[in-house]
């Protein structure tokens, strides 16, 4: 069965082909990254304005590359939530469009849902349930996967996302969007013992995360560095930053996973390409004989094939859309 994936929720125009949730045909997909470069961030407006004009050029390079015609098709799968509200409605207006003049299946996708699912593409022989670590711009959860339309949330940031902490320390040192990976290459050769974090804790939940304090405590320490007219090293400063997230991430997920006793865990989401981050739940998972699946580091940022590999799964438990989908900014994971 080919799934047609396309993906527009923040500022990557991608459409794929994907055969049975796990065989990758086509994989397409348009960067925005150098235009909001100049801004430090995503700009919303101009992410809408160049989904709308790069996604029928995306879709059918899409189709072409995996020697397709839209005949081929048996279902749309696209993402409708969450994320930026203009940049998702380009996407979903499209996929709309396209089933309603073809009559092919339409199969909303939740974003993070899809992230996930890059590992069925990465990992041929994973199969839920297993504990998932899904870490991006604008989540962090601990998510207990039950099957692959089942899923409970275990822990969650109280505040920032992973991602968005690395980008806003990224920033700190001077580091141009996008800060988190920048910030991955630089902090190689930094001393991450440089600097004493702190642990954030939160009183009621041991699998809930906080980022913002230690966001601001970078912030602190490159202020008052300056003032003392002392000198702050990037590489260091990152290193020991990426230190407090990606220890916070692993000793949480690891709990979870010995309390739920689960097996299996699996990295998903932008922040799952951290090189440190997959160094230490290698040793840690190694030394506790769990289980670890990651993404190909192609498939950790947004790409369309895991909007395909999820729709794939999505269709098979009978989910449907028609011409009433809408986008939603935000929705939990677990909305049926
Ligand atoms: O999943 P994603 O591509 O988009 C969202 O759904 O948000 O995640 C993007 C996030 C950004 O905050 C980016 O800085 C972060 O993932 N990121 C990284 C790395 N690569 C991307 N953070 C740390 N280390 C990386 N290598
Ligand atoms: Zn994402």
């Amino acid at each position: 069965m080919k799934i047609l994936g396309i993906e527009s929720s923040c500022d990557e125009t991608a459409a794929a082909v994907v055969e049975d949730g796990r065989k990758v045909l086509s994989n397409v997909i348009a960067s925005q990254v150098e235009e909001h470069k100049i801004y430090g961030g995503v700009v919303p407006e101009i992410a809408s304005r160049r989904h709308t004009e790069a996604i029928c050029g995306v879709v059918e390079k899409a189709l072409s590359d995996a020697d397709c015609t839209i005949d081929d098709i048996d279902a749309i799968a696209v993402t409708y939530a969450p994320g930026l509200i203009g940049a998702l409605l380009v996407g979903v207006n499209y996929a709309k469009g396209l089933a309603y003049s073809t009559g092919i299946p339409l199969v909303p996708v939740h974003h993070l849902r899809g992230h996930i699912a890059a590992n069925y593409i990465s990992n041929e022989e994973l199969k839920p349930p297993f504990m998932s670590l899904v870490v991006s711009g604008g989540h962090s959860h601990i998510i207990n996967v039950k099957d692959y339309t089942d899923f409970e949330i275990i822990g969650r940031t109280r505040d920032d996302a992973a991602g968005e902490a690395m980008d806003k320390a990224a920033r700190t040192v001077g580091l141009p969007y996008p800060g988190g990976v920048n910030l991955d290459k630089i902090s190689v050769n930094g001393d991450e013992n440089k600097y004493n974090f702190p642990v954030p804790k939160i009183a009621d939940s041991k699998y809930d995360f906080s980022f913002s304090g230690l966001k601001t405590f970078a912030v602190n320490l490159v202020h008052n560095a300056s003032q003392k007219g002392e000198e702050v090293k990037a590489e260091d400063l990152g290193a020991s930053f990426i230190k407090a997230v990606t220890d916070l991430l692993v000793s949480h997920t690891m709990e979870a996973v010995k309390d739920f006793g689960a097996k299996k865990i699996v990295l998903a989401g932008g922040v799952s390409a951290n090189s440190r981050l997959r160094r230490v739940m290698e040793e840690k998972c190694a030394s506790k004989g769990v289980e670890l699946y990651k993404p190909e580091l192609k498939y950790c940022g947004d790409n369309a094939a895991m909007i395909a590999s999820q729709g794939y799964y999505e269709f098979l438990a009978g989910k449907r859309a028609d011409l009433t989908l809408n986008a939603v900014a935000s929705m939990p994971i677990t909305d049926k």
